[in-house]
């Protein structure tokens, strides 16, 4: 069906760090670059996310600190937001979860939750430490993986072999405060009922009427198959949404973290006088998840059972990005496989669009992506510096240099054919959600360029058949016109450059791509596009990873 709006979410970013590639990758640059394609080809599109404030492992961090959570959020909330905008990812509206607005809908949620009767209390056995007299949910206690025996882990997960489990199978348990071991006490806690929603799930999965890929379509229904459980959504601290009526119990944070999805587009919707519920609980608005691949069973199982259960309307889209590793080994900020976008990118002078483009053109989506430092210089190099960066400098030199402003011409029909091909190509790729396609199409654009200038060479033509050369030099700046309106969505900075110097405002819609300039438009004076990384420069970026991870190992 044709929608009337799209609602584009990216997975909340946990307010415990700086923003790193594996968060860009994954989601914030692809969902930007899909939203930015979507108005491009004149939809309604918002795109939104927030930070996730919630959760044990902040509040053992803040802890670890010396600070309260709040103090702690509240310094990345800001830092995230300045590293999101540095990487020119532009949000309609990110917020927090820390917000009154999220607290009482996610409230709402949880009471409308338990009326209908999909949430009921059980008691549940938990650790307690008799020293610091509290008790300690997850991330509180460390100990021995009961899996792989790996020591020092949190109680929940095993950063060795990559399990999870529940906090009371850990082996050695201690807690991470005072260092003694828990006893076990007894506690009420909150449970959603999952497998209510098994049939439906099952249905709304094998229906199609939910895009998931085939490969993660196929895992979301051997987990159904397997037996869905009920899950624990309280946990017994007082950092996160607290429960009403209860004492020191608050939700789980991957319970209200979601519905900020909801909180951030009533927000967003207040703010330009819309309706939310046309967002949230109607066929006509067409709603995408963008997340990355760990988080699938919450966006795929929990989360639409949330929605179902509570009358919104469940996503159209869940589009995971395949997994990240960083010269050959698996993500890992504890181990120093990380790079993070501010320390390790732009501070280094490195181009955001740059870095866009590299993200996104690697590999497939759905594919997994190994960054490393000397195939981020080699592709720099040769397709942005050697072929988009040349083509549109080249043309504008000369234009520039030899006329100051558009000469007199005709559309090329065989480049024109090139620019539609384009065109198509890139539709398909927003369609299949494949953002290397796009890339290679707008640079296949510039490699056709280059032939094209290479093959006339205008600057033969100047002397000898200067009527051919206005001809060629319209084309050109023509296709240096259609490849900026084209690759803006992925090279926002770039394309907004080029633009200026034909004399145009960035945001330029689709039919611009097809359109010349007028005769006689005046032409700024180009500068290179794109600066060239030298070997030394990579070499540096390699050895500063390896110190990292050096120190990392102690
Ligand atoms: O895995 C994560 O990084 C979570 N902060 C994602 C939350 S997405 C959504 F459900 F809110
Ligand atoms: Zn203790």
């Amino acid at each position: 069906m044709a929608f009337k709006r799209t609602l584009i979410t990216a997975a909340l970013p946990y307010a415990n760090g700086e923003l790193h590639l594996g968060h860009v990758r994954s989601t914030y640059i692809p969902a930007d670059i899909h939203t930015r394609l979507l108005r491009f080809f004149g939809a309604k599109a918002i795109y939104i996310s927030g930070s996730d404030e919630h959760g044990t492992p902040i509040a053992v961090n803040a802890l670890k600190e010396g600070k309260h959570p709040k103090e702690y959020v509240d310094y990345y909330h800001r830092i995230i937001a300045r590293d999101l905008k540095d990487a020119c990812i532009e949000f309609d509206w990110f917020s927090r979860t820390t917000s009154e607005s999220h607290r009482k809908l996610t409230l709402e949620f949880f009471n409308t939750l338990k009326k209908r009767g999909y949430i009921y209390k059980e008691r549940v056995q938990q650790f307690y430490c008799e020293r610091d007299k509290r008790p300690l949910p997850d991330r509180f206690v460390k100990g021995t993986c009961p899996y792989c025996g790996a020591e020092d882990q949190y109680s929940d997960y095993c950063e060795v072999c990559g399990r999870t489990f529940s906090s009371l199978e850990v082996k050695s348990p201690k807690c991470i405060i005072c260092g003694e071991t828990p006893t076990i006490r007894d506690s009420d806690h909150y449970f959603f009922d999952l497998p209510a929603f098994e049939e439906r799930l099952r249905k709304w999965i094998a229906s199609g009427r939910v895009r998931i890929n085939p490969e993660v379509k196929h895992y979301v229904m051997n987990w159904i198959n397997e037996g869905l459980k009920a899950w624990d959504i309280t946990r017994d601290m007082d950092w996160g949404v607290p429960i009403p009526g209860e004492r020191n119990k608050v939700l789980y944070v991957w319970f209200d973290a979601p519905i900020h999805y909801v909180t951030a587009t009533k927000e967003w919707c207040e703010f330009n006088n819309e309706n939310w519920e046309d967002y949230w609980k109607s066929d006509e608005t067409k709603i995408i998840h963008f997340i990355g691949k760990d988080i699938i069973y919450h966006h795929c199982l929990f989360w639409p059972a949330m929605l179902e259960g509570s009358g919104y309307s469940v996503p159209d889209a869940i589009i995971a990005s395949g997994t990240m590793k960083v010269e050959g080994h698996v993500f890992s900020k504890s181990r120093g496989y990380v790079v993070y976008v501010e320390e390790d990118y732009l501070a280094n002078g490195l181009d955001p669009d740059a870095l866009r483009y590299y993200i996104v053109s690697y590999s497939g989506h759905t594919r997994d992506l190994d960054f490393n430092w000397s195939t981020y210089g080699e592709k720099v190099n040769k397709e942005l510096v050697g072929s988009l960066g040349n083509f549109s400098y080249r043309s504008l030199l000369f234009a520039h240099r030899s006329y100051g402003s558009v000469p007199m011409g005709a559309v090329d029909p065989e480049a024109r054919r090139q620019v539609e091909e384009t065109i198509e190509t890139i539709k398909e790729g927003l369609d299949e959600y494949e953002f290397k396609k796009i890339c290679d199409a707008f640079l296949g654009l510039a490699d056709y360029g280059n032939r094209y200038i290479q093959s006339h060479e205008p600057w033969k033509l100047v002397k000898e058949s200067p009527e051919e050369a206005d001809e060629v030099i319209y084309n050109c700046v023509w296709l240096t016109k259609a490849i900026a309106v084209l690759m803006e969505p992925v090279l926002p900075f770039k394309a907004e450059k080029v633009l200026k110097l034909l004399g145009l405002p960035p945001n330029q819609p689709l039919e611009q791509a097809l359109a010349p300039l007028d005769v006689g438009s005046e032409l700024g004076k180009p500068e290179p596009l794109f600066r060239q990384v030298p070997d030394d420069e990579i070499e540096a970026l390699e050895e500063a990873m390896v110190i990292r991870i050096t120190r990392a190992k102690g």
